[in-house]
């Protein structure tokens, strides 16, 4: 059994990481498709273009199952085109839902950040609009979070005036949880904590999606010996550089793994 999973960079390996600490024996296929970051400041049309040909290599590679570890990518495309192919696809959508069922009730705002094609999507709205009864939600498009993740400027000063910028004309006290609505959003936990001095917390859709991958797997899936994860960078093989680039982004991502 093999699970592909997609991103259009770095930010899936966040997926891919929580996914290491649930299905420890898996065998995964990681595929960032760095030609073509950043997707959230391209066109749904363009998005859809990318992403039918992940399907097509991740079915030439034998997935059983894939992944869209990205919340622009699964914005992008439609139930109907997903179930057009031969294995099941998993999609990743802000965790909203999460963050008003933990936190709803604790009077602060919610703040969801993620990429302008994901805020500006009508999944995105239809979502808020079915789960957000009280309007505690808010939302702010970070587009350039995911060029610095894809720099390596993880937990750089820079960022912290990126953010501090872009949230310059709200008042940071009335919120109690951001959603990291983008999976490269992950990295930066430590700036958005400085930024609202330690009182905030946070939610994700990775446990989330590595769970409904779970429940797809048939009972008697035969894991292992030992998992494994091939990667690609927009379908090559990837080489000594991006290798250590990986390895740094799971290190930082384990850095910051505890924190919620
Ligand atoms: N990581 C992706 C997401 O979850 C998008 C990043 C990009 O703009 O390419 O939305």
């Amino acid at each position: 059994m093999k699970i592909g999973i997609f991103d259009s960079g770095i930010g899936g390996l966040s997926v891919l990481h929580r996914a290491y600490k649930m299905l420890p024996d898996m065998q995964f296929i990681y595929y960032a498709d760095e030609k073509h970051v950043p997707y959230g400041e391209k066109s749904p049309e363009e998005i859809r273009g990318f992403i039918g040909d992940i399907f097509d290599f991740m079915i030439a590679r034998h997935a059983d199952a894939i992944v869209i570890a990205c919340n622009t990518a699964t914005s992008a495309v439609t139930h109907e085109y997903r179930d057009s192919f031969p294995v099941p696809i998993v999609g990743m959508e802000p965790a909203v839902k999460k963050a008003i069922d933990l936190y709803g009730d604790d009077d602060k705002r919610i703040l969801v950040a993620a990429t302008p094609i994901t805020i500006k999507g009508d999944k995105l709205h239809r979502l808020v609009e079915r789960v957000d009864k009280h309007s505690m939600v808010d939302m702010i498009e970070l587009p350039y979070l995911v060029r610095f993740a894809e720099s390596g400027m993880f937990d750089s000063e820079d960022v912290d005036k990126y953010l501090q910028d872009a949230l310059s004309g709200r008042d940071l006290s009335l919120y109690g949880t951001v959603v990291l609505g983008c999976t490269h959003f992950n990295y930066f936990k430590k700036n958005f904590l400085r930024l609202f001095d330690g009182k905030i917390r946070f939610t994700d859709g990775n446990e989330g999606t590595i769970r409904q991958v779970c429940r797809m797997l048939p009972d008697d899936t035969e894991l292992g010996p030992d998992g494994g994860t091939e990667f690609y960078f927009s379908g090559e093989p990837i080489g000594a550089e991006q290798r250590r680039f990986i390895e740094r982004c799971m290190s930082q991502l384990e850095d910051v793994y505890g924190i919620e």
